[in-house]
């Protein structure tokens, strides 16, 4: 008798259940194990499935509404009050609380808000991007680099990011022209190239018809065009090694990178609009201040333990499968019965600190004709991020004096919050002088403090702990875990729609290949 491919995985099935059954079509080719792009699923995939989703970050809502489309019963737990996790939108009347530390209570004027968590969206994260679309949330402009903002050195000297851009380029392209004129790279190049990168390097750096760079206006102006026959003048440059002296030179690249790109994305009213927008779209319920406390797997079910923290009560969900968000630092201290490989790999995964002083302050910068961008500073503040919104008008602004991530983040969060505080405000009087006392309002966020996160970012080098990740990348048991930090983008709410997607497709192959069998 012939073993057909159906018949092998149904005896498969009989001997060793579904898992064997499912692993074994998969490695048939039957279903597509990882879905690595998402496409919409059945309307009925999930019938009569109950899912548990842990966290209503943008991966357990990114999952749930897609889990709901496809027919799944899902119920939500949320430990906050709000939803967005990580995507959190500080404005008047928002409290941010913090372990060690007392609660600030944010009284902002209206309109003026701080995005605590996810700030800008670039153009590249496009699964992100149409989750927007879906949900109507309207989106804006996030001004990511202003040529008018500056480099400050350790010094506290000042380069403007036009000059510190443009006459860096010109004294290199007059270096290279210079290299090229004496045929030191006469063997690098062949004879035609070397003609055609004269004239464009002419035009990159600005040269001369000698091919020296005497400064250009790109660098901005000395004495600007007016009426008439008043010309404009271009500054002089910036000399090379006043230049590369500056330690923040390199920061004046960093919107070549894509995920720093010149102009992003924003939504009308800060980042927690995507969170509030899947709110409105899911019909299942999703509970607040439910803080899942014990997860344990009994037979062919899983049950959650909950806590709802307004009313202290006790409460349990059984569902057949549990999609679990919560970030692996507060995941390490949840008591559940995972196995025990899977229990070390969550308890490794060591995650980023970042801190961000946000204040309420006039628009002293555009009088500086800054509007939006980064000016880069160094130290344990690194930079000022102006704001994209309101610009051009008298209305108060949200000014970041701090945004620092990293080990010089570790070091700022033990300093208490008043020298936080204090130090974000020194540093912009420095970049700004006679602008530090124009800061009101202080808000600050340690994400290593923020309870339910206790980390801004999952920060293991997937190379180095392939095995951990690849682990907690695949189910244990019943339990699937999925976030930004199973992603290759753990610090973008794009890794955690990804990621969440990709949970979400898996968890259909095995509902319907367990169906496949079942019906044999
Ligand atoms: P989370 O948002 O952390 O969601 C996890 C959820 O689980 C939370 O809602 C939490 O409350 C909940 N939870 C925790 N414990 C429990 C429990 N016991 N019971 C029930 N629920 C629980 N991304 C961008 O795209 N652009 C940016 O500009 C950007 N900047 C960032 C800046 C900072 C400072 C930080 C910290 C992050 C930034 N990110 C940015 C990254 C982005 O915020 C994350 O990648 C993304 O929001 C993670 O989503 P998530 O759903 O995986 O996790
Ligand atoms: N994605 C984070 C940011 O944009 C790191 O600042």
């Amino acid at each position: 008798m012939t073993i057909t491919r159906r018949h092998l995985i149904r005896k498969l099935g009989t001997i060793g259940g579904t898992g064997a059954a499912f692993g074994a079509m998969s490695a048939l080719g039957f279903f597509p194990r990882n879905a690595a792009a998402f496409a919409a699923l059945p309307a009925d995939a999930g019938r009569g499935v109950r899912v548990a989703v842990l966290g209503a970050g943008i991966a357990g809502l990114t999952a749930a509404y897609e889990l709901e489309r496809a027919g799944f019963a899902i119920t939500v737990l949320e430990a906050r009050d709000r939803l967005g996790g990580r995507s959190w939108t500080v404005k008047n009347g928002s409290r941010i609380e913090m372990q060690g530390e007392d609660t600030q209570v944010c009284s902002f004027a209206e309109n003026v808000y701080f995005n605590a968590g996810p700030a800008r969206i670039p153009s590249h994260h496009e699964a992100l991007l149409g989750y927007c679309r879906k949900l109507g949330v309207a989106l804006e402009v996030e001004v990511n680099s202003s040529r008018s903002a500056f480099l400050m050195g350790d010094d506290g000297k000042t380069l403007q990011m036009r000059a510190a851009v443009n006459d860096t380029r010109g004294h290199v392209s007059e270096l290279l022209a210079k290299a090229l004129n004496q045929g030191a790279l006469d063997t690098a190049l062949s004879a035609e190239d070397k003609e055609k990168l004269l004239p464009f390097l002419k035009g990159y750096g600005d040269l001369d018809e000698n091919f020296t760079y005497g400064g250009s206006e790109r660098s901005g102006y000395a004495t600007a065009p007016g009426a008439f026959l008043t010309k404009g003048t271009a500054k002089p440059p910036v000399p090379l090694a006043e230049l590369l002296a500056n330690q923040r030179i390199s920061s004046a690249l960093f919107d070549e990178t894509i995920t720093m790109q010149a102009t992003m994305f924003q939504p009308v009213g800060g980042m927690q609009q995507i969170a509030e927008g899947f709110g409105r779209a899911i019909a299942a319920p999703i509970h607040r201040n439910a803080e899942v406390r014990e997860i344990r797997t009994r037979g062919d079910s899983v049950t959650i333990a909950w806590r709802n923290t307004a009313t202290r009560q006790m409460n349990t969900l059984e569902a057949d499968y549990v999609l679990c968000t919560v970030p692996l630092t507060v995941l390490a201290k949840i008591d559940a019965d995972f196995s025990s490989p899977v229990k070390r790999a969550i308890a490794g995964v060591p995650y980023a600190s970042s801190n961000k002083v946000a204040f309420e302050s006039p628009r002293f910068w555009e009088k500086q004709q800054i509007y939006g961008g980064i000016s880069f500073v160094g130290g344990e503040t690194s930079l000022v991020w102006y704001p994209s919104t309101g610009l051009n008008t008298d209305t108060p602004a949200m000014l970041l004096a701090c945004y620092v991530s990293g080990r010089d983040a570790v070091t700022f969060a033990k300093r208490p919050l008043a020298e936080q505080i204090a130090m974000a405000r020194a540093s912009v009087e420095r970049l700004h002088p006679g602008h530090g006392a124009d800061l009101a309002k202080p808000m600050v966020v340690n994400w290593s403090k923020v309870p339910y996160n206790m980390g801004a970012w999952s920060s293991w080098n997937a190379d180095t702990a392939v095995a951990d990740f690849n682990l907690l990348n695949q189910p244990d048991g019943r339990v699937y875990f999925t976030g930004a930090h199973l992603s290759q983008m753990p610090a973008w709410q794009e890794g955690a729609v990804l990621a969440a997607q990709r949970t979400v497709g898996m968890l259909a192959d095995r509902v319907r290949e367990t169906r496949l069998v079942r019906a044999g």
